[in-house]
Order: structure tokens, then C-alpha cells, then sequence
């Protein structure tokens, strides 16, 4: 298959980076003007200018005045859940929080109660529909979350059904177990220990046996688990080798940036509110920090700081946090231009984060995330559009035209 006439071929690599791209870096976006791409068994064999393309393809796909971008890779979500929760939304336009709502047993908790009473099957269709509706918007890898379940029975459900939506999609997913994302009702007086005995004993032997998961999350938070319990969690994740991606500093900045380093951390996600010494820690390690800007432009509370970590030279990856309390929405084209509007980062830098840098924050980097030769053929094919900056620019209107997952 061939894709010729590109009006701009965007994040090309001659040679694919180990390392995720940080600091100056980011803003560095290398592109071929007037350019065609050539696909083989759902891989990307060629690329180059017009000048030097192949005569004959199978299929061709004309491409004039359009851009063509490495798929987008949101390496952050919570697609697996059971009900919307716009009533607790309506309540917060009212004037309520969001901590003031979890605190009453809402938020995380509303959403464990319904799914614990939802069946893997009805899970599976409605994340499904959720799946098919974000890879229209050009997201060809992504990683989600368990964390709606909160005992045995009900993680290992939710991630069953990551499984199965890991075997009937085409789009690249990670699986990561966030048993620590609220304290249940039943353990808040007095027995906190007792859900982390849980999550170590009795969820996380199970689910290595099976497989389920490639990461172990944790919300390091006041309104869920401190630092401490954080680290119990990602100590014993670790005897199973699971890595972490955490989500730490949405509301408080309490050390868990540098405790989750020290336990190897992939990434850190959010960081809504940082301090000097999350940003000191940051600057000299290679963990990601994934910034999910729909989040707080949701919430409407503290802006992302996410010039100051770029001018600090840590690695930005950017991710939608597709979720139903803090954002009901996966399209990380809009993602992009919040990160762009709220947290003015450059057009070319927010691209790179939430593709490149998205595929580093899962691992995934050799085969996804940029133009290079070997890597997977998924790609977003835009209508026509005057110049990149209009991708972000043009927030809200549907500017992907095609989405190309493997190459079909
Ligand atoms: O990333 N902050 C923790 N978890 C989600 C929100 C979960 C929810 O409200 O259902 C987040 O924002
Ligand atoms: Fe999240």
C-alpha cells in the first residue's frame, strides 16, 4: 500500500530512538514536505519525497494537501467502566468538589458500586463502542486501567475484559492493575491495612497467574493511598514484574513523584501541582511525565505547569485519562489542543508528546509512535489543512479524515 502526494509526512525518524524525546528536543518535530509512505505487511518498509517514489503499489492513497502523523498513543486511561456519572458533574457545576464528592462515597466509588454489578459481557460492548469511537480520532495504541472493581472478584473482571478487548481489537493495548484507586467503604475505619493485604495476597497473585496486567498504578493521593501504602503496592507488584505508572500530584504534592522513581516508575501522571523537589528528581531521571490536560480543564482547577517540566528537561508524554469522573472523553486530538491552549506547550511539542512519547511511557517505542522504517504502519491521515499548528488550532472540528491501524 501506498500513500503518495503528502502534503507533510510528520515526526519522521531515519533511525527510531531508544530514549524518549526531552527538553529542546521536543520542539524539534522533523518532517518530509511533499512525501509518500510505502506500507508491507502492516509495517512501514519506505518513506521519502515524491521524487523518489515507487512507481506501482496494490493500493494507493492519494493524499494531496493533506498531513499524514504517526497514530496518536494514549498511554493513560480508564476506558473500562460501566456508567457516565454527568449527575455528579451537574452537582460540581453547583459548586461542590471533586474531593467534597468522593469524600460521600461518589466519584471512584459511585463507578465501583455500578460496574461490581455489570457482567464482564456488558462491560466488554460497552468498552468496545468506546474503543472503535477513539480509534476514529486516531489512537492506535493504547493502555488501560483496572480500578473500578475494588475486590478480587471485580478487578480480575475488569481486567478480563481488557483481555479480551487486547484480542479483539486491532489497536495496541496495555493492561495496567490499579486496585489502588479508592479505599473501599468497608476498610476506611480503622482497616486501611486490610485492602493493601488484599491488593498484595490475594489480587496480585491471581492476576500475575493469569497475566492480566503489564503495569501496577497506584493513586497516590489525601482523598486515597499514601505514599507509604503506595510503595507497599508497587514494592509487591515488582516481585511479579510489573513496573509502574502512577498517578501522583493531581491535587497534593506529597513525594510520591520520587518514591514511584525509586520503585522504577515508567511514568508519573498528572503532576497538576508540582514542587522544586519533584522537579528536581524529575530533571536527572528518565521516568515520563504524563500530563493529561483534559483532567483539570474538567475539573477546572489547577493548570498543568508543563512549560516548567519541559524547561527542566524532563521527558512530557501527553494522555487523554479517558475516564468518567474527571474526563468523559478520549479524543486525543482535543488533548493536544488543551495542551496547547491551557498549558502552552508548542504545537510540535504537544504532537511528539502524545505520540513518541506516549509509545516510551508504554514501552512500546520500537514499533510505535513515529515514522521510521520497521515501526507499525498506524497513521492519521488529516483532511486537507494549511499548515500543523492548524491540527490544534481547529480544536473540536474533525480533522482526522482516515485512521490507518496496521496498515488497513
Ligand atoms: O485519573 N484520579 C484518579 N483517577 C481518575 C479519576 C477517576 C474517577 O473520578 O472516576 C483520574 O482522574
Ligand atoms: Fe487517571
Amino acid at each position: 500500500m501506498l500513500i503518495t502526494n503528502i502534503k507533510q509526512l510528520v515526526l519522521t525518524e531515519k533511525k527510531a530512538r531508544t530514549t524518549p524525546l526531552r527538553g529542546a528536543e521536543l520542539a524539534k518535530l522533523t518532517v518530509v514536505e511533499n512525501a509518500f509512505l510505502l506500507v508491507e505487511n502492516q509495517r512501514i518498509v519506505d518513506f521519502g519525497e515524491m521524487a523518489n517514489c515507487p512507481l506501482r503499489a496494490d493500493k494507493t492513497i492519494d493524499a494531496t494537501g493533506r498531513f499524514v502523523l504517526p497514530a496518536w498513543c494514549d498511554s493513560h486511561t480508564h476506558l473500562v467502566f460501566s456508567h457516565s456519572r454527568e449527575e455528579e458533574w451537574v452537582n460540581r457545576i453547583k459548586g461542590m468538589s471533586y474531593e467534597e464528592i468522593a469524600n460521600l462515597g461518589g466519584g471512584i466509588l459511585n463507578s465501583a458500586n455500578r460496574l461490581q454489578a455489570t457482567s464482564e459481557d456488558q462491560l466488554f460492548e460497552q468498552a468496545s463502542e468506546r474503543l472503535e469511537e477513539v480509534q476514529k480520532t486516531g489512537t492506535g495504541l493504547i493502555e488501560i486501567k483496572s480500578g473500578y472493581g475494588l475486590t478480587v472478584e471485580s478487578e480480575l473482571k475488569m481486567l478480563r475484559v481488557i483481555r479480551r478487548l487486547k484480542e479483539s481489537s486491532e489497536v495496541e493495548i496495555k493492561a495496567t492493575f490499579l486496585g489502588a484507586h479508592s479505599m473501599p467503604m468497608a476498610f476506611r475505619n480503622g482497616n486501611r491495612q486490610g485492602y493493601i493485604s488484599l491488593i498484595i495476597n490475594e489480587m496480585l497473585p491471581k492476576i500475575a497467574d493469569e497475566g492480566l496486567a503489564d503495569y501496577v498504578d497506584v493513586f497516590c493521593e489525601k482523598l486515597a493511598f499514601s505514599v507509604e501504602e503506595m510503595e507497599q503496592v508497587l514494592a509487591a507488584g515488582a516481585k511479579y514484574g510489573l513496573r509502574p505508572k502512577v498517578h501522583v500530584n493531581q491535587f497534593n504534592c506529597m513525594g510520591g513523584i520520587a518514591a514511584a522513581m525509586s520503585h522504577g516508575a515508567v511514568s508519573v501522571d498528572h503532576l497538576e501541582l508540582v514542587d522544586d523537589a519533584d522537579i528536581e528528581v524529575m530533571r536527572n531521571g528518565n521516568t515520563i511525565a504524563t500530563l493529561l490536560p483534559s483532567a483539570p480543564f474538567f475539573l477546572q482547577d489547577h493548570t498543568t505547569p508543563a512549560r516548567q517540566l519541559l524547561d527542566a528537561n524532563v521527558p512530557v508524554a501527553l494522555a487523554s485519562d479517558y475516564n468518567p469522573g474527571t474526563s468523559p472523553s478520549g479524543r486525543m486530538p482535543f488533548v493536544v489542543s488543551l495542551a496547547c491552549i491551557m498549558m502552552k506547550m508548542m504545537p510540535e511539542e504537544a504532537i511528539q508528546a502524545a505520540t513518541l512519547n506516549g509509545a516510551f511511557a508504554l514501552e512500546a517505542a520500537d514499533d510505535f509512535g513515529s515514522i521510521a522504517k520497521g515501526k507499525f504502519a498506524n497513521l492519521i491521515v488529516t483532511k486537507p489543512m494549511p499548515s500543523l499548528a492548524y491540527l490544534p488550532y481547529s480544536f473540536g472540528s474533525d480533522i482526522v479524515e482516515r485512521v490507518l491501524i496496521k496498515g488497513l
